[in-house]
């Protein structure tokens, strides 16, 4: 008989109720993989009362009656949220346990101490539910990419923003109604202002730069959802392209640039049709060129299959003798600060700009002439029929500008009276990578 493994599985709720699921559905096949048997030994839940896929014995609302159990071998940290959850992990860690865990939250935050932790107690922080809830991200930049040296990605990083633009275009629902799906769904977080002003794939972002640049940088632009109107997608139809939540990361002799934000995309690219919860990263490296993994990128079974093979990687070191391996070498656990970020004003790109204006003669000009005299020129401008009354739509496609110039033009826009309200800008990217 194969020697048992016990695991300390920290949480209970979407993704911890799927990891009990799996474990126990493939146990036989996990066992001839690790070489060892995997047995849930406790379960740290907040609620005792709520009913849950585990025997009453090995439930507790005691931290310590899980983290001290010196009969542990390896923690799973799918409790979410920050201070709790990282004392958690570095309790286990400073134990001299391994962690596998699903918090981007967490390791965009600290990771710089959590990995370090790791690397002095000879021990694996495993994080591949982290980024993209099942697509393999993390394994594919981490051990296939080792040899070549990635220069770009772009990916949809949040299944429940995109879930939410997904709705809201093809089912004419608007963003609340959406979003009470997403929660429902479990692909939202606790709480979901996170998914929709871009803070969890900016947490993400992070994260795939240490893995595929190794730079641990803050993400200077994040911006979410929350300002994109129907109108919108109608418009972006009207050009050829769809609105996606995008995450970009690129390395270039100007410095490493990440931004989250909504984006156009043209409707032949490889995002477009990345829709509902699914999350895709594109990304291409000198030797490999263009590569896209693809997949559900949240949710309780697609998430739990990540973390099980956390699980069963660190197990399978644990038996093998070889702990700590992925904390030691790779990208991601050693990444520094010792990049240049490029600015937000530096970023060039091409724009789509709505603006809500009175609709008088004379407003095309002045938007145009606004915009030629900080050097940005347009590339397509449409106005949306003649309102009997009140303000007009106009929006206007620009070339390639630099941010700092677009945003000086709407300054200067912002003091005339033309305007109405704030204009809705949006940039445009092509993630066939081609540059916009
Ligand atoms: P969830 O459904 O809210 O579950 C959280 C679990 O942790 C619950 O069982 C809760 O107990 C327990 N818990 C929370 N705080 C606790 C505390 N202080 N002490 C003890 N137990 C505590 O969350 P989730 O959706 O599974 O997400 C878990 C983690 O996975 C988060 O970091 C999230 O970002 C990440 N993640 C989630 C998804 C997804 O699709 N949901 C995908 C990728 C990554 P009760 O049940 O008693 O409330
Ligand atoms: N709330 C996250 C999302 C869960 O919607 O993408 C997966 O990380």
């Amino acid at each position: 008989m194969s020697r048992e493994l016990r695991i300390g599985l920290l949480g209970c709720g979407t993704v911890g109720g799927g990891v009990l699921h799996l474990l126990k559905a493939q146990a036989d096949a996990l066992e001839a993989h690790v070489g060892a048997r995997l047995d849930v030994a406790r379960v740290l839940v907040r609620d005792a009362s709520k009913s849950r896929p585990v025997a009453a014995d090995r439930l507790t609302t005691d931290p310590a009656a899980v983290l001290e159990d010196e009969k542990i071998d390896l923690f799973v940290e799918v409790v979410g949220g920050e201070t709790a959850a990282k004392g958690f992990i570095e309790q286990a860690l400073h134990a001299g346990k391994p962690v596998v865990t699903a918090n981007k939250l967490v390791l965009a935050k600290h990771g710089a101490s959590l990995f370090g932790l790791a690397r002095e107690k000879g021990v694996d922080l495993a994080f591949e539910a982290a980024i993209g809830g099942g697509i393999p991200i993390v394994r594919t930049l981490r051990d296939a990419m080792v040899s070549d040296r990635v220069v770009s990605l772009m990916g949809i990083l949040n299944g429940t923003s995109n879930y939410v633009l997904t709705r809201m275009l093809d089912d004419g629902i608007d963003m609340a109604e959406a979003v009470r799906a997403a929660q429902d769904k479990g692909f939202a977080e606790a709480d979901p202002s996170a998914d929709l002003g871009g803070h969890d794939a900016a947490h993400k972002l992070g994260l795939l730069a240490r893995l595929a640049f190794g730079v641990d940088l803050p993400v200077p632009t994040v911006e979410g959802i929350d300002a994109i109107e129907a109108v919108d997608h109608r418009f972006a139809a009207r050009f050829g392209y769809c609105v996606k939540p995008l995450a970009i990361g690129r390395v270039s002799e100007r410095g490493v640039e990440l931004r989250v934000h909504p984006a156009l995309v043209p409707n032949r690219s490889v995002l477009a049709n990345v829709n509902g919860e699914l999350n895709a990263v594109w990304f291409e490296g000198e030797g490999l060129g263009p590569c896209l993994v693809y997949g559900r990128g949240a949710g309780a079974l697609p998430t739990a299959v990540s973390v099980v093979a956390d699980i069963a990687d660190v197990a399978r070191a644990l038996v093998a003798g070889v702990g700590g391996l992925s904390t030691t070498g790779t990208r991601a656990a050693q990444a520094t600060a010792d990049a240049r970020a490029v600015p937000p004003g530096e970023v060039q790109t091409r724009y789509y700009v709505r603006f809500t204006v009175d609709d008088q003669p004379g407003v095309m000009a002045t938007l145009a002439g606004a915009l030629g005299a900080r050097g940005v020129s347009i590339e397509q401008l449409v106005q949306d029929g003649r309102p009997s009354e009140g303000p007009a739509t106009v929006v206007l496609l620009t070339h390639r500008a630099r941010e700092a110039d677009l945003r000086a033009a709407l300054d200067d826009l912002n003091a005339s009276e033309v305007r109405v309200k704030p204009p809705c800008v949006l940039r445009i990217e092509d993630p066939s990578g081609g540059g916009a």
